[in-house]
Order: C-alpha cells, then sequence, then structure tokens
C-alpha cells in the first residue's frame, strides 16, 4: 500500500503536522471545541487575541452577517494574560498540537511587555502579534499601516522574546508588499495575512449602522480573492514563511493558498459554519496529494504558473 502523503511544514523552528491553523478570534481558547473537532489532528492552534488587561470589546451589535462573509466588530474582548495562564493554558498544553498566541497592546511598551511575559512560558510555542489595532500614543492609526510603526513594534516584540514570531499583516494599506518588507526586517519569523477588511453596513429602517461601532472587519469568502493577491504579492518580496488567511472554507480554497506559495494557511469564518471545517481541509489537501500522486504538501507550495 501507498504511503500518506507526508503534510509537515515549518514556521520558524516549529514544525506543524500539516499547514492548517485555527485563524485568532474564530476558535476561543480551543476547549470551546473539544467536543467537536479533533485537537490534535490540527497544523497549530492560535489563540483569541490577548492583552495584559482582561477587556470587555465593544458594545453589541458587533456582528453582522453580509452576501459571502460577515462583519465584526467585537473589539479585541479576551480575558488578559492571568487569566489565559491559569485557566486556559493547561488544557491547551494536554494537546500535541503547538498553540501561538496572538498578542496585541495599545502601544509599544504593552506589546513589548506581554511578549517579555510570556516568553518562558512552556507550551506556548509561538507569538502571533496582531498589528491590526489602533496606537493609542499615535493618534489611533493602526500600527500595521505605516511601514515604520509596523517595523518598531516588530522590533520591540522580537526583543522582547525568543519564541517563534507571526506577525499578522492587515490589509487596509496601499502596499501590502512594504508593510512585509518592514516587520521581516524587524525580526518576524513568518508572516499571516490578511487580518479583516474595514467595511460597514447600514439598516435601512431605522439609518443606523449595523454594527454599533459603526465600521467592522469583513472577513469570510468575499475576502477570498484580495487575501490571494496580498499573499500572491507578498511571497515574491520576503524570505520567510508566508501563512494565508482570508475566507477559505474547503481544501480547494486552502490549495490555493498553498499554490499561491503560503507556506501554511489559517481558517477563520469558516468554524461558525462548520465547527470541524479545519479537519476537513486537512483532509481534503491529503486527499488531493494522493489523487495527483504527490509525496510531500511541500512539493505544491509556491507552484503557480505565470
Ligand atoms: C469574530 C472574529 C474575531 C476575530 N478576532 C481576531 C483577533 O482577536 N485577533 C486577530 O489577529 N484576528 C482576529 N480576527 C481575524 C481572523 O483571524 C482572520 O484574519 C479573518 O477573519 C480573515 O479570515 P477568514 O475570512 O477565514 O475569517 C477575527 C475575526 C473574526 C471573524
Amino acid at each position: 500500500m501507498k504511503k500518506n502523503p507526508d503534510l509537515e511544514v515549518s514556521i520558524g523552528e516549529i514544525k506543524l503536522k500539516n499547514p492548517v491553523m485555527t485563524a485568532s478570534g474564530t476558535f476561543g481558547y480551543a476547549s470551546e471545541f473539544e467536543n467537536l473537532v479533533d485537537l490534535n489532528r490540527l497544523g497549530a492552534i492560535i489563540v483569541k487575541g490577548l492583552s495584559i488587561e482582561p477587556s470587555k470589546g465593544n458594545k453589541p451589535p458587533r456582528i453582522v452577517e453580509t452576501p459571502c462573509g460577515m462583519l465584526n466588530a467585537i473589539g479585541l474582548e479576551n480575558v488578559g494574560l492571568e487569566v489565559f495562564l491559569q485557566e486556559k493554558l493547561p488544557f491547551l498544553k494536554t494537546l500535541t498540537t503547538p498553540t501561538f498566541v496572538n498578542i496585541y497592546g495599545k502601544d509599544i511598551v504593552e506589546y513589548a511587555e506581554l511578549a517579555s511575559r510570556i516568553d518562558d512560558i512552556e507550551g506556548i510555542s509561538g507569538i502571533e502579534v496582531n498589528i491590526s489595532c489602533p496606537n493609542i500614543k499615535a493618534g489611533g492609526i493602526a500600527f500595521g499601516v505605516d511601514p515604520e510603526l509596523a517595523f518598531s513594534v516588530v522590533k520591540a516584540v522580537r526583543e522582547s522574546t525568543a519564541k517563534t514570531l507571526i506577525v499578522k499583516l492587515s490589509p487596509n494599506v496601499t502596499d501590502i508588499t512594504e508593510i512585509a518588507k518592514s516587520v521581516e526586517e524587524a525580526g518576524a519569523d513568518s508572516i499571516s495575512l490578511i487580518n479583516t477588511i474595514a467595511g460597514m453596513a447600514v439598516d435601512i429602517e431605522t439609518r443606523r449602522p449595523k454594527l454599533a461601532n459603526i465600521i467592522g472587519g469583513l472577513s469570510g469568502p468575499a475576502i477570498k480573492p484580495v487575501a490571494l493577491r496580498m499573499v500572491w504579492q507578498v511571497v515574491q518580496k520576503v524570505k520567510i514563511p508566508v501563512i494565508g488567511v482570508g475566507g477559505i472554507m474547503t481544501s480547494d480554497d486552502a490549495l490555493e493558498f498553498l499554490i499561491a506559495g503560503a507556506v501554511a494557511v489559517q481558517v477563520g469564518t469558516a468554524n461558525f459554519i462548520n465547527p470541524n471545517a479545519t479537519v476537513d481541509i486537512i483532509n481534503g489537501i491529503e486527499a488531493f496529494l494522493i489523487k495527483n500522486n504527490i509525496p510531500k504538501v511541500t512539493d505544491i507550495i509556491g507552484t503557480l504558473k505565470t
């Protein structure tokens, strides 16, 4: 009988069983999915964005369905570092799947402090830095929309931790490759993209915005072509591994990103529709490789013919 294809990929020093991760904020702290998903099958788990202090996030309504996607303005609600370490991490440590902690801060000092407090904690394989949030000290402009701000925050985090560092980019920019080059230069081990695309929706009867926050982030199938285009542009400009995120619902979607050059993918909105989407996608990638006689998933990465 033929051997199953090798699905292993590497992000920095971390080896993943397969290239499929959960996207931050769409899979809680994984324990919520314990009875629905074989969590040990996953390539990696990325938990909900964490800040030093707990955060209640924005007022409801915080989620609106849109054609082919959804808008969310959760506002980075989370349990805060201490509760995460005491109540969430012990479960994650029982898994064979590596955990990455997605972090954010209101300023560079807070990002660096959070990274240094995580640095020597066992059971956390790496950090994903969300740079899509506002820098309060710079008047609320997002770190991820300015190459110099992006460089500064990633450099500060890099100097605070030896853990594998993924930097997650915002798509709300003119030239994503400029930001990607900046964060690579600042010491990122990998880049994930994209975070949600800024959007809004209006209720015509009340003439009010459908989200209390007015503006939210668009995710789901609607954003896949944009994400794929940005991944394709970025892989040509950086040497570090790129992780594709945005509208991945099926293994065919994931394969598009791998062919375009992503070393791994993250699955977000799909988890709300099919909690087992990640495992279905892993099975689908494996079936595709078997069908096409491809022995290793790495043989397909970056094979786009142009
Ligand atoms: C409800 C919700 C919460 C999210 N929370 C976070 C977060 O805390 N940190 C982060 O970096 N991205 C967050 N994201 C963005 C996703 O991780 C992902 O980048 C985005 O949704 C695009 O992927 P998708 O189309 O597969 O959902 C969130 C997305 C959604 C829908």
